[in-house]
């Protein structure tokens, strides 16, 4: 007996960008598998997959599948009525971690920003993301985790059920590690799954002399975070003007992976510093952002394993310029959720605005919500609709997998499942 039982479901097929397209056919215009499926969920796993016993949406059957059984018993059937279901959206950019209680305090700076005045301005002004820093040092480790939990489950009823989430707001070894914790602790209590990331080089802070700060980011805070989380976890740092440098950025990241950290990299948001042939160099999963990387950065990174992370809503809400990754296969696209330049939860945005502003197709822009992203993030047990994959799972009223980054500024998820339970 499975735990659930969805029936004549519609679905999505993400490419996989790791797989070469030889190795599987061409998926169908519409992005979804040829026949209407029921899918079995026991605990936490798709069991099993069948064409329906019902209607068939097309008249080939999939060849791995026994069409037309009768549909295994479960304790639950939920009939998605021929909507499309896709893969639990993957969001692996995010500084959802941060303290404001009502979701305003970062207001003034977008009426600045509305009257023209740029991020970094703001920034070196002693603004943006150091009115977050002034405002996670003043809150409790207790309350960073609730609000935390709230964005989170915000984030769920849109669909993602995996999100990184980033320290960044601490900018000292106490309130690093506080923020760490703070998103520790948020995992047991949220349905679904938390990937931790430790953004050491976010800002410098302008009380500090920069050299000191620089050294007591890398000789202390990121040992400490070692040896208190361990390195399974990637560190992170903003390499930009106001920000950390270049060669502040790569000794930052050198040293996280000499202790066994894997590493990314916040790079070319403003300026092409030369950050990203660098992280190639590095080895790091991802550089994120990419606005203002010339086709050099991009030829750099198409060339290597490395994926570019596109992380368009904060284009929309910032200045309206937008990285192109039309030339990269190890792409993908995040919510960036944050208070400053990111202010939206929903990667369903984000597809949609990729695909209209990044160089993604419709479909592309889902796989690179979903399949792309768990690769990233090494979560290989998701992102895909399959046998023996954690059963995170969004179920759509769509019948053409294309409309979900065609409807912008609607919640297509009707219900979301997380490691097999409707949330
Ligand atoms: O990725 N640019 C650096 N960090 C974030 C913004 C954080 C903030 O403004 O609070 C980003 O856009």
């Amino acid at each position: 007996m499975h735990d659930l039982l969805i029936t004549n479901a519609r679905i999505f097929e993400p490419d996989f960008a790791a797989q070469p397209q030889a190795e599987h056919p061409p998926r169908r215009a519409d992005g979804t598998r040829p026949e209407l499926c029921d899918i079995a969920i026991s605990g936490t796993i798709i069991a099993h997959i069948q064409p329906s016993a019902g209607v068939s949406s097309a008249p080939t059957p999939a060849p791995t599948l026994a069409p037309g059984l009768a549909p295994a018993p479960a304790r639950r059937t939920i009939d998605a009525a021929g909507g499309v279901v896709f893969p639990g959206f993957v969001d692996c950019h995010t500084h959802a971690c941060w303290s404001d209680p009502h979701g305003d305090h970062r207001l003034d700076e977008w009426a600045m920003k509305l009257a023209g005045r740029p991020y970094l301005d703001i920034l070196a002004a002693g603004g943006g993301i150091m009115s977050s820093v002034r405002a996670v040092r003043a809150a409790t480790e207790a309350e960073l985790t609730e609000q935390l939990l709230g964005r989170l489950n915000t984030m769920l009823r849109h669909g993602t059920t995996t999100v990184e989430v980033k320290s960044g707001y601490g900018l000292s070894t106490r309130d690093e590690l506080k923020m760490l914790r703070a998103i520790d602790a948020a995992r047991p209590h949220f349905r679904g799954t938390i990937v931790m990331t430790a953004l050491l080089g976010h800002a410098l802070d302008p009380d500090i002399d920069r050299a000191r700060f620089v050294r007591t980011t890398i000789d202390e805070t990121l040992p400490a975070v070692a040896s208190e989380f361990g390195t399974d976890m990637s560190v992170d740092a903003f390499c930009e003007q106001g920000a950390w440098s270049l060669d502040e950025t790569c000794e930052l990241l050198a040293r996280a992976r000499a202790l066994g950290f894997s590493v990314r990299v916040h790079a070319d948001q403003f300026t092409s510093m030369g950050m990203v042939p660098r992280a190639v160099e590095l080895g790091a999963l991802s550089v994120d952002h990419l606005e203002a990387s010339t086709p050099q950065d991009i030829a750099a990174l198409a060339a290597s394993k490395t994926f570019g992370v596109a992380l368009p809503a904060c284009g929309l809400h910032v200045d309206g310029r937008f990285a192109n990754l039309a030339r990269l296969t190890r792409r993908c696209i995040a919510t960036n959720f944050n208070p400053g330049s990111a202010p939206s939860a929903s990667m369903q945005m984000a597809i949609a605005l990729a695909a209209r502003k990044c160089g993604f197709l419709p479909l592309e822009a889902i796989d690179a919500a979903t399949a792309n992203p768990a690769e990233l993030l090494g979560l290989t047990d998701r992102g895909r609709v399959l046998p023996g994959a954690r059963s995170d799972l969004v179920m759509s009223s769509l019948t053409d997998a294309r409309s979900l980054a065609l409807r912008f500024g609607e919640n297509h998820a009707a219900i979301v499942i997380a490691a097999g339970r409707v949330v």
